[in-house]
Order: C-alpha cells, then sequence, then structure tokens
C-alpha cells in the first residue's frame, strides 16, 4: 500500500469514534464510581432511600420479603447454588429463610430461655417484616408477639399488610429510630437485629438502647456487615473501596465484628457475648441477587424508569462481594445474653 492509497479521511473518522468512545467509558466509570446516596447526618436518608425501594417494589420482587443475605450450606455450596449455571440449585428467597431460621437457632434464646420459646421479641430495622413474621410464625408460634421498628413509613405499612393478608397477628410494625426506642426498659426477652446496624450512625447508641430493651436473661442477637479489624491499619487503598461502599448505600460507616463486641460487653449489662463471621454461608448472595435478574429481567426491563438505579446496584452487589471476597468486609454475627 503507498501512502496515496491511504484514506486519512477514514482513518480520521476512526480516530475520533474510538477516542469518544474511550472518553464515554471514561465518563460512564466515573459516574457509576461517584456514589449517588450518601448518608446524610441528620436527614431521614435511610427511611428516605428504603421508602423509594419499597415503593418501586423491584427490591421486593427479586428478594422477597428479607432484606438480608441468604445463608448456603457447605452441601448448597458444594453443588455450585448461587452461581450463574447453579443458580436454581437453591432458591434465592429460600437462601434468606433458611438464614433467619439459622440466626434464630445460632442466637441459642431457647436455651438461654430456659428451655422455651421467648415471648416478646424485638426486630430492630425490620424492613419490610420478612425475617419479623417467619419469627413470629415459625420460630416462636402464636403464644408470643414480635414487634418490628423501621424508619421508613412505606416499609412499616407493607410489613402490616402483609401480616394481614398472611393472617400472622402476633407480628406489629412501627416507624421508630433504633437509636430513640420509645420502649420501658427490660420489655423483650429477645432483641433481633439483621443488617441494620450498617445504617446506624451511632453504633454504640445503637448497641447500649437494644441492652436497655432487653430483659435480664435475654438473648441478643446481630447480624450485620462489618468492616475487618484494624490493626492493621486500613490501607489508603482499602479506605477507599470501604469509603464507597458506605456512601452507595446510605451507610454512615461500619465496624468491625470484635468492635460490636466490646460495645456490648463495655454495657457492662452482657455476659457470654459471641462473635463470628459468617463469609462464607452468605458471600454467594451477592452474585445471586444478580443472577436472579438475569434469570428473570422482564420486571426491569418493563421498568425503565429505574434501570440506572438497577445498574448503580448491580456495581455495588459486585463490590460488595469483591470486599468481602478479599477479607475487607466480614459478616459478623454477635450474640450474648443480658446479665440477671
Ligand atoms: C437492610 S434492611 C434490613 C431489613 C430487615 N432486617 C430484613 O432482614 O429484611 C435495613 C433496615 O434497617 C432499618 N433502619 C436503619 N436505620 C434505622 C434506625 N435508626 N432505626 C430503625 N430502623 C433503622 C431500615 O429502615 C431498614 O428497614
Amino acid at each position: 500500500m503507498t501512502n496515496r492509497d491511504i484514506d486519512y479521511g477514514k482513518q480520521l473518522v476512526a480516530s475520533v469514534a474510538g477516542l469518544a468512545l474511550a472518553a464515554g467509558i471514561l465518563k460512564v466509570k466515573k459516574v457509576l464510581d461517584t456514589p449517588s446516596r450518601t448518608y446524610i447526618p441528620g436527614e431521614n436518608t435511610v427511611g428516605a432511600e428504603y421508602d423509594a425501594w419499597t415503593e418501586e417494589e423491584i427490591l421486593e420482587y427479586y428478594w422477597g420479603e428479607h432484606i438480608h443475605l441468604g445463608y448456603y450450606r457447605d452441601e448448597d455450596l458444594a453443588k455450585g447454588a448461587g452461581t450463574l449455571l447453579g443458580h436454581r440449585v437453591k432458591d434465592f428467597i429460600e437462601a434468606k429463610e433458611d438464614f433467619v431460621d439459622e440466626m434464630y437457632a445460632w442466637s441459642g434464646v431457647e436455651a438461654n430461655n430456659g428451655g422455651t420459646k421467648p415471648k416478646k421479641i424485638l426486630d430492630v430495622g425490620c424492613g419490610i417484616g420478612g425475617a419479623t413474621r417467619r419469627l413470629a410464625s415459625k420460630c416462636v408460634g402464636p403464644d408470643s408477639q414480635v414487634t418490628g421498628i423501621t424508619l421508613s413509613s412505606k416499609q412499616a405499612a407493607r410489613a402490616t399488610a402483609l401480616a394481614e393478608r398472611q393472617g400472622i397477628p402476633n407480628a406489629d410494625f412501627q416507624v421508630m429510630d433504633a437509636l430513640a426506642m420509645t420502649f420501658e426498659d427490660d420489655t423483650f426477652d429477645m432483641v433481633w437485629a439483621c443488617e441494620s446496624g450498617e445504617h446506624m450512625p451511632d453504633k454504640k447508641k445503637y448497641v447500649d438502647e437494644m441492652v436497655r430493651v432487653l430483659k435480664p436473661g435475654g438473648t441478643l442477637v446481630i447480624a450485620t456487615w462489618c468492616q475487618r479489624h484494624a490493626p492493621p491499619e486500613l490501607t489508603a487503598v482499602e479506605k477507599s473501596k470501604l469509603q464507597f461502599l458506605y456512601d452507595e448505600w446510605a451507610h454512615p460507616y461500619f465496624i468491625s465484628i470484635k468492635d460490636y463486641c466490646s460495645l456490648a460487653t463495655d454495657t457492662g449489662a452482657m455476659t457470654r457475648v459471641e462473635g463470628d463471621d459468617w463469609t462464607k454461608q452468605t458471600i454467594v448472595s451477592w452474585r445471586h441477587s444478580i443472577w436472579a435478574g438475569v434469570y428473570d429481567p422482564i420486571p426491569v426491563f418493563s421498568r425503565p424508569k429505574i434501570w440506572y438505579k438497577t445498574l448503580r446496584d448491580i456495581v455495588c452487589l459486585e463490590r460488595m462481594r469483591r470486599a468481602f471476597g478479599e477479607g475487607l468486609m466480614q459478616y459478623g454475627m454477635i450474640r450474648g445474653v443480658k446479665k440477671e
């Protein structure tokens, strides 16, 4: 080919198109890397986010009544549960119901309660009440009362409607701030908190309040996303990854499992405080959530208004999975008993 054969016009168009594409990709990356739902102190950011999710109905469609991760036993994992091809090995929503049953068992509440079921349970940060209703209908039954609290009025309304529809009169719901609960001291036989601690701007107050309303001899059980314990100090890269995870889904900050245990112990009112890490049992949930949408995409495709938010959520789900996979995040389980 000679210089005369080269079509400079076409080359110029191809170069400009290539540059425009690269600039477009960088722009999209920058937008997706910039958190959009940052926690703002003093504003009901958390309640507003959950109001929006409840109204959109898409979270309930894919995640069911439970806004928390699922539980996968070794045998589920061995069969590939939660992976793209193993998507149907274990149903995503069934994994969440299993989580509630496993958390209830792990809490040790019945043994702590002299072999009997707790009569009054508080579910702190109850979402649309999936766990509250499962506790009320399956774990403890009609002789007990389970109360769920949330910052989102839409969630409380949806939770109440579902309890009525499902015929579960012993589950009730209120809009209440976990950091300023209006319950009397020593009210509940069990205080249950599943994936609400992440949103709390004051973790000490969160734990103090839950311990306050727990009866002597009562059981506290918390499941929450934690960051790894420091020291060793977090690196600049780790801090930047965490900052995105805080800011994308209205989280003020996270703490470690050990820090939660210290907060409970430091109340001076708790005994037998223990922590565990359930990352192995829960981590496939992040991608299972994405595969649920891949196998059943119509609900998203038919709602153009949520496309952008869904894309952002997929990015955050994957970043969460990576952070748990590399040990920057851990799935914290904390339990303890209030001293008599
Ligand atoms: C990830 S969802 C978990 C929902 C529920 N525990 C479940 O298992 O389905 C977090 C919940 O915590 C609630 N929450 C966050 N901060 C709260 C606060 N300060 N007081 C009461 N609820 C709060 C939110 O309103 C939301 O219902």
